[in-house]
């Protein structure tokens, strides 16, 4: 396979910002290059000294004046939950019930999940983002759908089947034992497949009884290879419920702790009301608590307190969590996060939003030798992205005069417009999508529209 080199602004984080100006954290360079060679990162540095010794049959892209960083990472979606975002005016559960778990029940056709799947691996595609950790639906075939769209792309790509046996349609219900057959044979078929990686998914504690959440235990100690995702803390309602059907629990936390969940390979989703001694648990177990920005904000949920975290020396991501999320873009997603911290009294410095989306959520995943960081050796999964990919932000652009402004710019006016290319094992995949297909979708009724 022939060598390519890319050329544009290349920003690469090497360790978290310690302060709003820690260049120690990251290697920038203004004129700089990527060598890809069989889907790797061969060198980067920069371009004058890489042109210098490249091979004459070297392929060189020129993205100037776009920079190029890692390939964006997105730690916490639902990939059924695709044509639901932006549904009307409910909380966590009464959203599930009216539009989440009738747009899940879709999934039990193979032709609309294989549909589905290959139009969200686009949609991640076209936002810069090249590897998920996505839930799927209860059905052994929506997985299958979801991983053959992530092969076909050569995408690095977290999913697993979403186990439910209770508080949930039947249609949208397993049982202990199916659930435990299936998730073996899924994690049989995909697990280290390719690119594939296994996420054992009991949704959360509401729709697992604890005989479900047992075999869920048995999976995590049978495939410790494998990921572990699920919800934790969202909503109000949802503590209350939960912990209602776990009585002898200490709290939420205790839950899963207590089926053996807890664990350097699992990813809490929303984490948003935990006490110190949960958060305490998590930072003991190395758990990862997924900050879903603009989830909790659509669905009401409530503030992620990223500095609590920090201090109690917790393991943090960040997400969209699509379809809560309202948008498959980790710029627009961090873009909210800076919100969300800022009304608690909390600064996210550009730099740091830009590890958090990069190495950061590498390191949650626990793959930064592979992704999240251009480097010798490293999965040559690559974003160019366009500061100046609107008018409003062309003329923006003109009054930053330094990388931390132009980076905030960027994550605070820009979507998917902005990734301008996006390679994925070395191969370029944005310029090749296809443009949106009309299609028809029957509308469903919202809830009764309130004024207070
Ligand atoms: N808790 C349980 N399931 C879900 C889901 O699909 N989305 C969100 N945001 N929270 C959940
Ligand atoms: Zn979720």
């Amino acid at each position: 396979m022939s060598k390519l080199l890319l050329r544009g602004r290349v920003l690469t984080f090497v360790d978290e910002p310690k302060s709003i100006d820690d260049q120690s954290a990251y290697n920038y360079f203004e004129d700089g290059a990527v060598l890809v060679e069989n889907g790797k990162v061969v060198d980067v540095g920069e371009y004058a000294a890489l042109i210098s010794v490249a091979d004459p049959q070297t392929e060189v892209v020129d993205h100037r004046p776009h920079l190029i960083l890692p390939g964006l990472i997105d730690t916490h979606l639902h990939f059924p939950q695709t044509q639901a975002i932006a549904s009307y005016g409910a909380q966590l559960l009464e959203w599930l019930n009216t539009y989440i778990f009738v747009e899940e029940q879709k999934f039990s056709s193979t032709a609309h999940a294989d549909f589905i799947a290959e139009r969200f691996m686009d949609e991640l595609l076209r936002n810069g983002t090249t590897t998920a950790a996505a839930y799927c639906s209860i059905h052994l075939e929506s997985v299958d759908a979801y991983f053959t769209a992530a092969e076909k792309r050569n995408m690095l790509m977290i999913g697993g089947k979403v186990m439910m046996d209770r508080n949930a349609p039947d249609a949208l219900r397993d049982t202990p034992q199916s659930g435990y057959d299936d998730t073996k044979a899924l994690i049989a078929k995909w697990h280290g497949r390719g690119r594939a990686h296994y996420a054992i998914s009991p949704r959360f504690a509401i729709t697992s009884t604890p005989e479900q959440m047992d075999m869920s235990r048995a999976l995590v100690r049978e495939h410790p290879e494998c990921y572990v995702q699920t919800h934790l803390s969202e909503n109000k309602d949802e503590i209350a419920f939960a912990t209602s059907l776990y009585p002898s629990a200490k709290d939420y936390t205790d839950i899963y702790a207590s089926y053996g969940l807890l664990g350097s390979k699992t990813l809490l989703g929303h984490c948003i009301f935990l006490s110190d001694r949960e958060i305490s648990a998590l930072a003991e177990t190395k758990s990862v608590a997924v900050f879903c920005p603009t989830s909790n904000l659509f669905l009401g949920s409530g503030l992620f307190d990223h500095g609590r975290f920090r201090d109690l020396g917790a393991r943090t991501s960040v997400a969209t969590d699509v379809g809560g999320g309202t948008s498959f873009s980790m710029l627009e997603t961090m873009s909210e996060a800076y919100k969300v911290l800022h009304v608690q009294g909390q600064r996210l410095s550009p730099f740091a939003s830009y590890y958090m989306m990069t190495l950061g959520n590498a390191r949650a995943l626990g793959l930064e030798d592979r992704i999240g960081s251009l480097h010798a050796g490293a999965d040559a999964d690559i974003t160019v992205l366009d500061s100046r990919a609107k008018p409003a932000m062309e003329l923006r652009m003109r009054t930053a005069t330094t990388l931390a402004e132009e980076l905030f710019i960027l994550q605070t006016m820009g979507d998917d417009r902005s990734a301008a290319e996006v390679y994925v094992a070395g191969k370029p995949m944005k310029s090749g999508l296809d443009k949106p297909a009309a299609t028809s979708t029957r509308t469903r009724s919202m809830p009764e529209l309130q004024t207070a």
